[in-house]
């Protein structure tokens, strides 16, 4: 149910009718209920070029509404138009929402074939915090526009090209003897310092790291099988990491950097055919207007770049992947790399015109000091020990003493990885956020915590009725209608989220509706004795609708809901 464009196209008609032009037509939900559910402000603006009285075309509007849809108008300040929604019309609709397992929910008309770029972690090191809010922000929108009915095509692009793998593989051949790969391979990071003490104090090491380099990017057997199993291991590791989060991601979604290795010479060529490269110190690459430094494709001694395989990736993109829409789920400080990136591929016809290239930014992940999160001693923070720690401390707020030590598991599990996207995907992606663990599982404020617990506290109420479910809802009191209006608001809202690609718009709407039921319960009371048999059928259908919109917008941000806490 699309509520907003409801109403947008009654006051639309009403417009219409009034001969009254009405250039990009908007109400907007009310904030304070003494001002209705929504409101439409355009008046103001009209009168202004109709050089007329906003009252008077308020006026004008309202005497056109002739809708079943609403029960009450009224003209408010300057000529501000506050409109209530019906009440039998709210509970009709929310009778349909009842019927659907989809929650009404209705898949768009024109599916786009929509890219999801997430993830990208570098197959030399381990996965870092950037690359955990990359993956929990980019597989809630993958859900999220999956389930609106596009084609979602998730794409991990992986670093596992550049020089450093020369030096790498060097290595590892020479450990293999002493133990096997995967033990050498444990921790990526001290690995990598190994091998980078080892190229920095021997020169005769050093120079077999760049002979493989050649060796292995112009396709020698014995260096690619040692970088093989290099990411074969080292995507292990993620991939541990995936299942722990209960994120989407598989090997089939990998596209790796190297994929695109044969098609850069040909994305040179395409440059040069549309007349956009330049050389610059020996150096080829584009000059982009107002910008000075240019955008570098080729180093001097032919070597290529990350925005060379970005541009490959993008063409790709286009042109095997039929993509209207790519998106670029990638720390902030990237931004300039994109806006360089997707400029070239659309003035190299590379990408065509009407694709849309978001690069969808977010900021650092922070800890209490305002510092880039790390670990006390100053390494990067294992992402595999944080889940594991978010789960230990969420099994510490499990209060229910008849569970088996099994359900605590599973619970803690479910509470403490929730915890943690819910944390990261409730603030504005584009700010840094801060880490705080005793905020990420508290009970109170808007967290994961709060609400599991609403949905658990619902469930309670439905087990306890032991009657049948017929009826109808009727609502009888403001806060049933603020409910109402609100539950029937989530497709709204969801498509908001996904055209903005902001999950914290699904967080806020939640946390919204879980406080209103709140509200809401305390209020009108459900299984009390004295609440007559229609009274409580209403209200318990209500709870149920609640209930499965906060399972369902929780599901979207990849967090599963326990039905007893
Ligand atoms: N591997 C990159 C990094 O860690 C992220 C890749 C993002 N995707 C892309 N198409 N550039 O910074």
């Amino acid at each position: 149910m699309k509520l907003k464009s409801t109403i947008d196209s009654i006051i639309s008609k009403a417009l219409l009718d009034a001969n009254i032009p009405n250039p990009n037509l908007s109400v907007t939900k009310t904030t304070k209920k003494e001002f209705g559910d929504f409101q439409y402000n355009g008046a103001m603006g009209l009168a202004k070029k109709l050089q007329t009285n906003p009252r008077e075309i308020a006026t004008k509007i309202i005497a056109e509404i002739n809708s079943a849809v609403i029960e009450k108008v009224e003209i408010a300040g300057a000529g501000f138009v506050n409109i209530w929604l019906s009440k039998e019309w709210l509970a009709q609709e929310l009778a349909l929402i009842i019927k659907d397992e989809n929650l009404g929910i209705q898949k768009v008309k024109s599916k786009k074939n929509i890219v999801v770029d997430y993830s990208g972690p570098n197959m030399a090191k381990e996965m870092h915090v950037g690359h955990l809010r990359s993956t929990i922000i980019g597989d809630t929108l993958a859900n999220l526009l999956e389930l609106l009915g596009h084609n979602v095509i998730r794409q991990n692009h992986i670093g596992d090209w550049g020089t450093q793998f020369g030096m790498l593989i060097a290595y590892l051949e020479e450990l293999e003897s002493t133990n096997s790969i995967k033990e050498n391979l444990k921790d990526l990071e001290e690995f990598y310092k190994l091998a980078k003490k080892r190229f920095d104090s021997d020169a005769a090491f050093a120079d077999k790291a760049r002979e493989y380099v050649t060796m292995f990017q112009s396709g020698n057997e014995h260096c690619l099988e040692l970088w093989r199993r290099f990411i074969d291991i080292s995507l292990e590791h993620c991939e541990e990491v995936y299942e722990r989060l209960e994120i989407k991601l598989t090997r089939d979604d990998v596209k790796a950097e190297s994929s695109y290795n044969a098609m850069l010479p040909s994305v040179i060529e395409k440059l040069d055919s549309e007349s956009l490269l330049s050389l610059s110190e020996g150096a080829k690459c584009v000059f982009l207007p107002q910008n000075e430094i240019p955008l570098i494709v080729q180093k001097s001694d032919g070597g290529y770049l990350y925005a060379t395989t970005d541009l490959a990736a993008l063409w790709y993109r286009d042109q095997d992947l039929k993509a209207t829409r790519v998106l670029y789920v990638v720390d902030a400080r990237q931004g300039e790399h994109f806006k360089q990136v997707f400029w070239v591929a659309k003035a190299a016809n590379m990408v065509q015109e009407d694709v849309s290239l978001e690069h969808i930014a977010f900021g650092t992940m922070m800890n209490e000091q305002g510092k880039p999160f790390k670990t006390r001693d100053g390494g990067t923070f294992k992402l595999i020990d944080l889940i594991d720690e978010a789960i230990v401390r969420a099994k510490n707020t499990l209060k229910d003493k008849d569970d088996t030590q099994e359900s605590i598991e599973q619970k803690a599990k479910i509470i403490g990885i929730g915890a943690l996207k819910y944390a990261d995907l409730s603030v504005n992606r584009e700010s840094n956020y801060i880490f705080n663990w005793d905020r990420m599982l508290s009970f109170e404020g808007n967290t994961a915590l709060y609400m599991q617990y609403a949905y658990a506290r619902i469930q309670s109420i439905l087990r306890r009725y032991d009657g049948l479910f017929e009826g109808d809802i009727k609502i009888e009191s403001d806060i049933e209608h603020e409910l109402s209006v609100t539950l029937l608001d989530f497709e709204d809202v969801l498509h908001k989220s996904a055209n903005e690609c902001m999950p914290s718009y699904i967080t806020s709407y939640l946390y919204e509706l879980a406080t209103l039921f709140m509200r809401f319960y305390e209020q009108s009371p459900i299984l009390k004795e004295g609440v007559g048999q229609e009274t409580k059928i209403s209200r318990l259908l209500l709870a149920k609708i609640t209930a499965d919109t906060i399972k369902q917008g929780l599901a979207i941000l990849g967090i599963k809901t326990l039905e007893k806490i």
